[in-house]
């Protein structure tokens, strides 16, 4: 079942206008969240960033928090789902050709939920391989990647290279060649026990994780340091390891051609762990 314009629908019958400005356009947000044990972790600040990604669009979401938040379990529990992924996604809406907004008089605003299925385990135990492409993250003063889009193309076109490079995930670098973030993952590196990701203001999305491990790691006395990055930075890194929703924390064991170790690295191990204990403590507090 999907919900659809405030009603669950079947999946065959969820269907979304040829003039969805959505679809014409990419005009419109989204937010991917991560459900453990029938719970939504962190539901509250992935509808927050819904609500700022509209903003910053210029796109009035028609429903409120609240509404959303129960719209997102009445998604999951029609789907009888215990693990799994949810997908918000609001568009413009229908309207005719032309770009001004107010051609749609109402956005389009749909629920997926669908079973987690996970990442293969060895890419855990032994890491992922990273290419660092030549596709540019967007300028944050033309799209910024603080608005989580619908439309994906920057993204899309580094993956594109990433995997006729072998690749697991690929790095995109900012306009002026610092690190940015991969396709659907933030970047962290670990050199004399400091950790190091990329500042906002480089270009990125302000990941939920990114966020937690930032905090985590500073609970735990790590050093954090955001800042400008170039690419050398990672060649030399004793640990790398990317995060998103669904990946939680990604060790990361081959960059490019050059390999940073065999295995993950003790600090991304540590706070992997304090992720999924910190997973643990909020389903059990629902
Ligand atoms: N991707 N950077 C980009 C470009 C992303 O698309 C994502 C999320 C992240 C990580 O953000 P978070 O920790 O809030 O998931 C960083 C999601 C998983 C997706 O595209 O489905």
């Amino acid at each position: 079942m999907v919900f659809l314009n405030n009603r669950l629908v079947h999946e065959k019958r969820a269907m979304v206008s040829v003039f969805d400005h959505g679809f014409l356009y990419g005009d419109g947000i989204y937010e991917t969240l991560r459900v453990y044990n029938g719970v939504a972790f962190m539901v509250d600040e992935h509808i927050e960033r819904l609500h700022r990604s509209a903003s910053m669009i210029s796109l009035r979401i028609p429903l409120t928090h609240a509404k959303i938040r129960k719209a997102v379990y009445k998604t999951i529990r029609a789907n009888g789902l215990d693990d799994a992924v949810v997908r918000i996604s609001v568009s413009r809406g229908e309207g005719s050709i032309g770009l001004d907004p107010e051609l749609c008089p109402e956005p389009t605003f749909v629920i997926i939920a669908y079973p987690f299925t996970g990442h293969p385990r060895i890419n855990y135990e032994r890491g992922v391989k990273l290419a660092i492409v030549e596709t540019r993250r967007n300028y944050r003063r033309a799209i910024d990647p603080r608005i989580k889009s619908l439309n994906f193309l920057n993204n899309i076109l580094a993956k594109i290279e990433a995997k006729k490079r072998g690749a697991f995930e690929a790095i995109m670098l900012n306009h002026r060649g610092y690190i940015a973030e991969g396709t659907i993952s933030n970047i962290f590196f670990i050199k004399n026990k400091t950790l190091f990701t990329p500042a906002v203001d480089v270009g990125i999305l302000d990941g939920i994780t990114r966020g937690l491990i930032i905090n985590m790691a500073r609970e735990k006395g790590i050093e954090v340091i955001e800042g400008r990055f170039r690419p050398e930075e990672l060649y030399s890194a004793e640990e790398i390891f990317i995060s998103s929703t669904t990946m939680e924390l990604m060790p990361v064991t081959m960059i490019d051609d050059i390999r940073i170790g065999t295995k993950p690295g003790r600090i991304t191990r540590i706070l992997h762990r304090a992720y999924k204990e910190k997973v643990e403590e909020y389903v059990q507090g629902f």
